[in-house]
């Protein structure tokens, strides 16, 4: 290991039964990670729809590497520094999601289109001004697709007439600028915990984005592609017939969050991301504290949860500290003794990731392999 310096043990190696893994690790079940891969690649071929994953949620060249073996036509990324180790590594076919400004994170995106087919985003003609004349200059020719707003309340742009100036602006770089569509990505109606609320959340996002489909055309403007969704709409925007190609990041996980969403009765996708904790402090009465915290999950949409096989019903995480977990329960015999390890299903996969250099990979309790998070912290 990189961080090792020669001084500390590694976590796990190949082979290692799941019990004998150092805590806090991030650990990924295989079989369950498997199921989701090829439940959302199968999903997305039945429905004639292109799959782009997110690659913010994982990080991992090796998970992107599988994600296009099993049918991906590239990956997404949200900053320009995390598409990198995915360019470095052979990813063909990127698409930085994200608006961004200035002239280093501009130069970024020109050395960045010469190593690989890059797609940017943006929703100001003062972005495709500054991308124009530097890929004019680089002799460099870059694909952009113009963010609309369709609910979110975030990036994009709000009004047909904004749309269409921009993609005039796109044509003036005729050469240099490539308009290919739109991107229409809605984050809030993901976690919209009711199944139908959440329809209802796409129907009316449908809507916007037909409606500017319809202004491009009366333009006589070409739109190939349209992007966007996620885990938590992808059901809907499969077959609304207006989606080209999704890109959902956590259904290869499926966080705490995901797992509180009410689903279809179709087969639904599997918690596979856990943390693996020891048990490192117990008042022997009410509560045990186990060896993570704040350092090795993210709270920001609730605390990690244990699932009921590993005793779950009882036991109740009721803190997360910098490094401690406060697990209580108000059976005495289910409160886990000194010594014992639990799989805590975190609340938020991307920022937990975001926390380790690896992910340890096992199967049928017995470590398989061990990745790397190539593009942790690489958030500029
Ligand atoms: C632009 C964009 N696309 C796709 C995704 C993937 O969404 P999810 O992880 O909910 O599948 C995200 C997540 O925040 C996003 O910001």
């Amino acid at each position: 290991m990189k961080h090792n310096k020669g001084v500390l043990t590694a976590p796990a190696a190949v082979g290692d039964p799941l019990s004998a893994v150092d805590t806090p690790s991030l650990v990924l079940d295989l079989d369950s990670f498997e199921f989701n891969l090829n439940l959302m690649a199968k999903r997305c071929r039945q429905n004639g729809v292109d799959l782009r994953p997110h690659a913010k949620s994982h990080k991992s060249v090796e998970i992107a590497r599988r994600q296009i073996a099993a049918g991906a036509v590239g990956i997404c990324c949200q900053k320009l520094s995390e598409a990198y180790p995915f360019a470095e590594a052979g990813i063909e076919d990127i698409f930085v999601t994200n608006e961004f400004v200035g002239e280093k994170k501009v130069a970024m995106a020109i050395d960045l289109a010469r190593r690989c087919q890059l797609t940017l985003c943006v929703d100001h003609p003062s972005q495709v001004v500054a991308l124009g004349a530097a890929a004019r200059q680089a002799k460099v020719r870059l694909r952009l697709m113009v963010e609309v707003d369709i609910g979110a309340k975030r990036c994009g742009v709000t009004s047909y007439t904004a749309l269409l100036e921009l993609v005039e602006c796109i044509r003036e770089f005729n050469g240099s600028l490539m308009f290919v569509g739109l991107q229409a990505f809605h984050g809030g109606a993901q976690h919209i915990k009711g199944w139908s609320e959440r329809h209802e959340a796409v129907l009316h996002s449908n809507e916007i984005v037909t409606s500017y489909l319809l202004r491009l055309k009366d333009a006589g403007i070409d739109c190939p592609v349209v992007s966007g969704s996620g885990t938590g709409t992808a059901e809907f925007d499969l077959s609304s017939g207006i989606f080209t190609e999704i890109q959902p990041g956590s259904y290869v996980f499926l966080d705490g969050h995901y797992g509180s969403n009410e689903w279809s009765g179709l087969p639904q996708f599997r918690h596979s991301l856990f943390v693996l904790s020891t048990a490192m402090s117990s008042n022997g009465e009410s509560r045990t504290v186990f060896d993570f915290g704040l350092k090795g999950v993210s709270v920001d949409s609730g605390v990690p949860k244990i699932l009921p096989e590993q005793g779950g019903q009882s036991l109740i995480v009721t803190r997360v500290n910098d490094e401690h977990c406060v697990v209580e329960s108000q059976s005495l015999s289910d409160l886990p003794q000194l010594g014992k390890k639990l799989l805590f299903v975190p609340g938020h996969c991307d920022p937990t990731v975001n926390l380790y250099q690896q992910i340890v990979c096992f199967r049928n309790g017995v470590v398989e392999s061990i990745w790397d998070i190539d593009a942790r912290g690489l958030s500029y």
